[in-house]
């Protein structure tokens, strides 16, 4: 999704916003431009493509002179990319400059109201709307013009806002769409998220709702929509910028894949205590926990394939109801919820939209809300009860694979600790469950090891065409996020499938040579699975098998196959996903996708 990063300070701004704007290439976006104030007037630059026309038109940005202003990377949503509808948008005179994330709803009425009033429009997109409102409310106070724009907007958004007769400020304003803002010497950031800024300041604020922020040189001013000042706690952000950068490999996502031994371990190792699970952010008693009637886990995505796989956790492990929604779903089939019941968000960037709309609909039926997220100090993180932060650092590429580790590890976590608390998991269970969760840092390196095995069977199907992914229990949940990884990076069409549905109709696609990747991993499963893979190669499919090690059958079956190592089949997933993310990611190479950034998608899906 779009991107924002304003500057103010003494140094040239346009190299700094463009050294950001980089850094949140991986959100996603199809143009970029940017707004610099020099002498009482606004330049702006646009180019539609990747960040590198932006560099070429600007070269390197020093050709605008200023030292305050605003960029912004465009993903498309109203009017297709080119370089009148990417942002800044300004006012006729060129005097307000504005770059916008989120979606302007009213904009259409906005627009014809201000078309009677004799404004015209040059952009199909919705944030023209805002920078011509500015100009109509703009009596030289910046802030009362902002104020009352605000009143009439709706919808979610992050504003960066600049206006040529105001040297000495750049602002910027958040509703529903991430907003931070970065202190430095001498200098002020905002910015999307806290990867812009990492390289100048790990010092950041997090401006509330409808929270104006009045950036100078000396820092930041906030306040409310009645001009009331506002004060926010700064904080320290641990994430290091070589976490944010791509450290020699030679895509992130490959980076990101082999710090996952290292993320387990770091989102594990708070919790555990004396052989026992501690969950400090869930501040429920187990007599409460003992007394929720029913766990909903609701994402999007890969964090709802996340939950997937806790529901069969939660159900086998803790004998507790368990509902798992795509939270696009969730917030419109109108869900029987009451306040016994405990609502878990899943979600790494901590903005998506359909997440955040399901956990206030949870909170206004009276739930418990707790969220797994990623970022910190994002509108989730912010707007739940409880928060489990997953220790995956920040996750660049757009397909994820390190925070999905690291919602399995809090979803292991909190399962266990149901469990216990129900009276379900103790003694013997228990410390044998530890161990093994113990150990899968060191299982999923053994995993990670041997990628140049996955990478012979990849090249050998970088041209196929469609690829099928079957399992059962939380092998289907494990085949679900291995489809999606297949086909969001290497553009192949792949399907998951529970694998006795098969025969219930998708088996007619099944031609001779079409890849099936069979997910065994829980013993109870494998006759049935074994089944189902010889009734595939019946129909001239060719197997690649992940099994458990010592599944003799599965493993002669398969005319490929990869063996994990032993763990608790409930944590198979863990172990499961690495070669299938690997399979991904080198089919992708094979094939010249841009992995990290693959087409049409955005890191951080802020609009619905
Ligand atoms: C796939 C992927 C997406 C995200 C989904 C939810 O690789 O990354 O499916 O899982 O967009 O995003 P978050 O977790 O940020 O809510």
């Amino acid at each position: 999704m779009c991107g924002i990063v304003g500057y103010i300070g003494k140094r040239q701004a346009a190299p700094v916003i463009l050294d950001g704007l980089e850094r949140l290439e991986y959100r996603g976006y199809d143009s970029a431009g940017i707004a610099v104030q020099h002498e009482g007037a606004i330049q702006v630059a646009k180019a539609t493509g990747r960040l590198e026309a932006l560099y070429h038109l600007t070269r390197g940005g020093t050709t605008l002179l200023g030292t305050s202003g605003i960029g912004h990377t465009r993903w498309a949503t109203h009017g297709v990319p080119n370089d009148v509808n990417a942002h800044p948008h300004t006012n006729e005179h060129g005097t307000i400059a504005v770059v916008q994330n989120g979606i302007i709803e009213n904009y259409i009425a906005l627009r014809e109201r201000l078309k009677s009033k004799g404004y015209t429009f040059v952009s199909e997109t919705d944030t023209e709307v805002v920078a011509h409102l500015l100009d109509y409310y703009y009596q030289g106070d910046a802030r009362k013009a902002i104020i009352q724009v605000l009143q009439h907007i709706e919808g979610s958004y992050a504003l960066g806002i600049q206006f040529a007769d105001q040297p000495e400020a750049i602002f910027g304003v958040r509703k529903g769409c991430p907003l931070i803002i970065g202190l430095g010497d001498g200098e002020t950031f905002m910015a999307s998220d806290v990867t812009a800024v990492l390289k100048h300041t790990r010092r950041v604020m997090y401006p509330g709702e409808l929270e104006i922020a009045e950036l100078g040189t000396e820092g930041v001013q906030l306040f409310t929509t009645d001009e009331e000042p506002v004060t926010r706690e700064v904080s320290e952000v641990a994430w290091d910028i070589s976490a944010a950068e791509k450290g020699g490999y030679e895509h992130f996502m490959l980076k990101e894949m082999m710090e996952q031994p290292k993320v387990v371990r770091d989102t594990l190792s708070p919790h555990i205590r004396d052989g026992r699970i501690e969950i400090e952010e869930l501040k429920i008693s187990d007599e409460d926990l003992a007394r929720v009637n029913r766990v909903f886990f609701v994402a999007c995505g890969s964090a709802y394939h996340t939950g997937v796989t806790a529901k069969y956790i939660f159900e086998s492990l803790a004998r507790l109801r368990v509902e798992t929604d795509l939270a696009s779903e969730f917030i419109y089939r109108d869900p029987l919820l009451d306040k016994d019941d405990l609502v878990v968000v899943i979600s790494q960037s901590g903005e998506t939209a359909d997440t955040k709309e399901a956990l206030k609909m949870a909170r206004e039926a009276g739930c418990r809300v707790l969220a797994i997220v990623n970022v910190v100090g994002s509108s989730i993180a912010r707007e739940a009860d409880f928060v489990m932060y997953t220790m995956a650092g920040p996750e660049i590429a757009v397909a994820t694979t390190k925070a999905y580790s690291a919602q399995l590890i809090d979803l292991y976590l909190l399962a266990m600790k149901f469990a216990s608390a129900r009276g379900y998991l103790h003694g013997r269970k228990l410390k044998s469950m530890m161990e093994d969760l113990a150990k899968l840092p060191e299982q999923i390196e053994l995993m990670l090891n041997s990628r140049e095995k996955i990478q012979r069977i990849a090249n050998r199907f970088i041209a196929a065409r469609d690829v099928f992914f079957i399992g059962r229990g939380i092998d289907y949940a494990i085949s679900l996020e291995g489809s999606l990884k297949l086909k969001e990076i290497s553009y192949i069409h792949s399907e998951a499938y529970a694998a006795g549905e098969l025969k219930h109709g998708t088996i007619a696609l099944l031609e001779e040579g079409s890849l099936v990747a069979a997910v065994s991993t829980q013993p109870s499963l494998h006759a049935k699975l074994l089944s189902n893979i010889k009734e595939v190669k019946a129909r001239g499919a060719v197997v690649l098998g992940v099994t458990t090690m010592g599944n003799r059958e599965i493993e002669q079956e398969s005319d490929f196959c990869v063996t994990l190592p032993e763990t608790n089949p409930l944590f198979a997933n863990s172990l499961a996903i690495i070669p299938l993310q690997m399979l991904a990611y080198y089919i992708a190479v094979g094939r010249g996708c841009d992995v990290d950034k693959p087409r049409n998608l955005a890191k951080s899906v802020t609009v619905e």
